[in-house]
């Protein structure tokens, strides 16, 4: 409500990028010191379905922080107080870099939309251990990571690589990004030859390390882009399934302008650039469906594109997410809206006659993949 009323409006004045700058300022600091954090916890923590297990790990509630929002973990604590079952920081890369020039985030308010060219702005993979290293959240943490832009696309695997190896000890999972429409031939990593050997060098990396430390390897997932055809969505599926890929996060934003609300004019003033938010949903949604039916619902699917509000994540969750993540959603709906959303799905759930969050999962896939 105060959101809605007061700190929305205010934001949304500003610059969308100085209003992100703002709203990170304000939750590092308003959410630094222990005590505060903990009665940020008592009032949005929520556990509507009992703990979850997803690919060996323990979650509180399926609701997560998509990558981008805190792109160098400084404020991951403090989300994650805000009742996400988990957040996943990045997109982070081998060396730091400033990413595309400014203005690089546009607001379509009528669409409840974003459309964004960023281009992974971020410190760098060795300043994110450091920011963690006495800062985890207190919930699943998901690391990003992706292409430098100096790194050529013939080298990426190493410089993936060398990502993976920085991180990996803090990260309980680890999140592979292929599919960002603003590092330049990023998406081409998405082609299976190129994608067996990336997801290939990272397992057997993530296995080495595992027995040189005695413990598990960590579950690793891919996350794919919304514009993929049904046949190359057949081949990633393949090539998850042949490396040992725990899952597949769908989907990163649309470089589609299909069907939107706000005027010619407003939309190409904000020029290239990933959309987010409520255009991309039917389309993520109908993705998420058909990777659940490709993969035999054998990988996790991490449902993102689209979700403000708790019908929206139910709609994940029967095309087939075993989780689902949000960005544009924390953008319009404001700090509660994990908290409300969680309530929302206790309730779909209880009205639709499910005893568990896991037999909703995918219940509705066929339907939705056809859609
Ligand atoms: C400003 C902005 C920056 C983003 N940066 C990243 C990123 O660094 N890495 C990534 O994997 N996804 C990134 N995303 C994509 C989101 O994680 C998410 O996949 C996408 O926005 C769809 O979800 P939404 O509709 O809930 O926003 C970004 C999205 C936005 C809006």
């Amino acid at each position: 409500m105060l959101y809605d009323s007061l700190l929305r409006p205010l934001l949304f004045r500003l610059p969308p990028e100085t209003a992100h700058e703002f709203a990170l300022r304000t939750l590092s600091f308003g959410l630094s010191a222990d005590s505060l954090r903990r009665a940020a916890a008592r009032r949005f923590s929520r556990e509507p379905f009992g703990v979850l297990e997803r690919f060996g790990l323990k979650f509180r509630n399926p609701v997560g922080l998509a990558a981008g929002f805190d792109k160098n973990g400084t404020i991951a604590r403090g989300v994650a107080s805000l009742g996400f079952g988990f957040v996943e920081v990045g997109t982070v890369t081998h060396h730091a870099q400033p990413g595309n020039p400014r203005p690089r985030l546009f607001r379509l308010p009528q669409d409840r939309a974003l459309v964004n060219r960023a281009g992974f702005n971020n410190d760098g993979a060795v300043a994110l251990v450091e920011t963690l290293r006495d800062r985890r959240p207190d919930c699943v943490l998901g690391i990003n990571i992706g292409k430098s832009r100096s790194v050529e696309i013939e080298d990426a695997v190493d410089d993936y690589l060398a990502s993976f190896t920085l991180v990996h000890h803090l990260a309980d999972y680890v999140a592979v990004n292929v599919s960002s429409p603003n590092t330049p031939h990023l998406r081409e990593l998405q082609r299976a030859d190129r994608l067996a050997a990336l997801l290939g060098a990272l397992q057997q990396r993530n296995g080495e390390l595992a027995s040189k430390e005695m413990r598990p390897s960590l579950p690793l997932l891919v996350k794919v882009s919304p514009d993929l055809h049904a046949g190359e969505a057949e081949l990633i599926v393949d090539v998850a399934l042949q490396t040992g890929f725990a899952g597949i996060i769908a989907t990163n934003t649309t470089t589609s302008r299909a069907g939107l609300r706000s005027s010619p004019e407003t939309v190409s003033a904000c020029g290239e650039g990933g959309l987010s938010g409520a255009p991309l949903r039917a389309r993520a949604t109908q993705m998420i469906a058909s990777l659940r039916r490709l993969s035999r619902s054998s990988l996790v699917i991490v449902g993102v594109g689209g979700i403000f509000s708790a019908a929206d994540a139910w709609e994940k969750i029967c095309a087939g997410a075993g989780l689902v993540q949000l960005y544009t959603g924390l953008v319009y709906e404001g700090f509660g809206v994990a908290r409300d959303i969680n309530d929302g799905l206790a309730e779909i759930a209880r009205r639709e006659g499910f005893r568990s969050l896991d037999e909703a999962v995918g219940c509705r896939a066929d339907q939705l993949a056809a859609a």
